[in-house]
C-alpha cells in the first residue's frame, strides 16, 4: 500500500506528491524531519517529537510555521485520508527551507515547505525479535558534531545513507558507526545499547549521535522494570564483550543484536534484560 502525502496542505497519493526543484531541501539538503508511529491510532510521544523537531529547527535557524496543535491537525487530516485500515500508521514530517534562488541566502526562501507522509507502520519481521539480528560496524565515521551535528534530525542524510548502504552490501540488518574519536556512536537509523552486569548502557550525546526518542524513553522504561539504564562511552571491546546488545528506534522498538562482524554477542540469543525491557516498553506504549 502506498503512502498518502500532505505537501503544504495539499493531500495526494504518493505518486502525485511533488516538491519544486528549487526547494532548498532538494537543492541543498536543508531541512529537518521527525519519524513517528501510532499505537492504538494515536501518535506516540508526540510532544517529545515536537520538542526535538523544534530543537533541530533552531539549530539550522529555520522558523517553524505552525504550532504543535496545528501540525497535529495536519497529521490527523493526512491520517484520515490515508485510511490505513485499522493498521498502525508510520508518520514522517519534513520541513525544508522552502523554494528560493540558486543561492544559500535564506532571504530568498521566505516560506518553509511542510510535508507529512503517512503509510501503514511496517514492523521488523518477528524473527528479528525472536532470534535477534546480525549487524556490522561500518567504516563510514559518524559526522563530527562541529560539522553537521548528529543532534539535528536533518534531511541531509548522506552520512547515514552511505553507512546504511555499506551495511546492506555486507548483508547486515544495521550498521554501527564510530565517531571521529573511534568511540561507538549509533546505528544508521537507530541507537545502540549494550547490556553488562544487568545494566543497559548507551553512548552519551557527547559521542555524537541523534538523541533518539526511544533511547530517551528507555531510561524511564528501565526505571519501571528495575533495569538500570545509563550513558557510558562505549568502544568496540565493550560491544564484543557485552552480555547482550540491542538497538532502538521508533519504528523498531528494541531489536536484539546477537552478532556483530561475524562475532557472537553473549549467548547468541536475545538476552533476558533485552526481553524484559522490550516487554516493559510495549506495555507502556500500548497503554499510553
Ligand atoms: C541516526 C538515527 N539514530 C537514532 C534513531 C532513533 O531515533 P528514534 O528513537 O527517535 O526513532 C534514528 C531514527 O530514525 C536515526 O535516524
Amino acid at each position: 500500500m502506498g503512502a498518502t502525502v500532505n505537501v503544504n496542505g495539499r493531500i495526494t497519493p504518493q505518486r502525485e506528491a511533488v516538491i519544486p526543484v528549487f526547494d532548498h531541501g532538494f537543492l541543498y539538503g536543508e531541512g529537518i524531519y521527525e519519524t513517528m508511529r501510532t499505537y492504538n491510532g494515536r501518535p506516540f510521544l508526540y510532544d517529545r517529537h515536537m520538542r526535538r523537531l523544534r530543537n533541530s529547527a533552531r539549530l539550522i535557524a529555520l522558523p517553524l510555521p505552525f504550532t504543535d496543535e496545528e501540525l497535529a491537525a495536519q497529521i490527523r487530516d493526512t491520517m484520515a485520508a490515508a485510511n490505513v485500515n485499522g493498521a498502525e500508521a508510520y508518520i514522517r514530517v519534513l520541513v525544508t527551507r522552502g523554494v528560493g534562488d540558486l543561492t544559500y541566502d535564506p532571504a530568498t526562501t521566505p516560506t518553509p515547505s511542510v510535508v507529512t507522509i503517512v503509510k501503514p507502520q511496517e514492523d521488523p519481521p518477528p524473527e528479528a525479535y525472536e532470534r535477534g539480528v546480525r549487524v556490522v560496524i561500518v567504516e563510514i565515521v559518524r559526522n563530527h558534531p562541529d560539522t553537521v551535528n548528529p543532534i539535528i534530525k536533518s534531511n541531509n542524510l548522506l552520512n547515514c545513507a552511505l553507512a546504511a548502504q555499506e551495511a546492506i552490501r555486507r548483508g547486515a540488518f544495521e550498521g554501527i558507526m564510530r565517531n571521529y574519536r573511534g568511540e561507538l556512536s549509533e546505528c544508521t537509523t537507530s541507537n545502540l545499547f549494550i547490556v553488562r552486569d544487568g545494566a543497559a548502557l548507551t553512548p552519551p550525546l557527547d559521542s555524537g549521535l541523534l538523541p533518539g526518542i526511544t533511547r530517551e524513553y528507555l531510561f524511564e522504561v528501565g526505571a519501571d522494570a528495575g533495569v538500570p539504564v545509563r550513558e557510558q562511552v562505549l568502544r568496540d571491546t565493550d560491544l564484543f564483550g557485552a552480555d547482550e546488545a540491542f538497538l532502538t528506534g521508533t519504528t523498531r522498538e528494541l531489536v536484539p543484536i546477537v552478532e556483530v562482524d561475524d562475532r557472537t554477542i553473549g549467548t547468541g540469543r536475545p538476552g533476558p534484560v533485552t526481553k524484559k525491557l522490550l516487554e516493559a516498553f510495549r506495555r507502556r506504549a500500548w497503554s499510553a
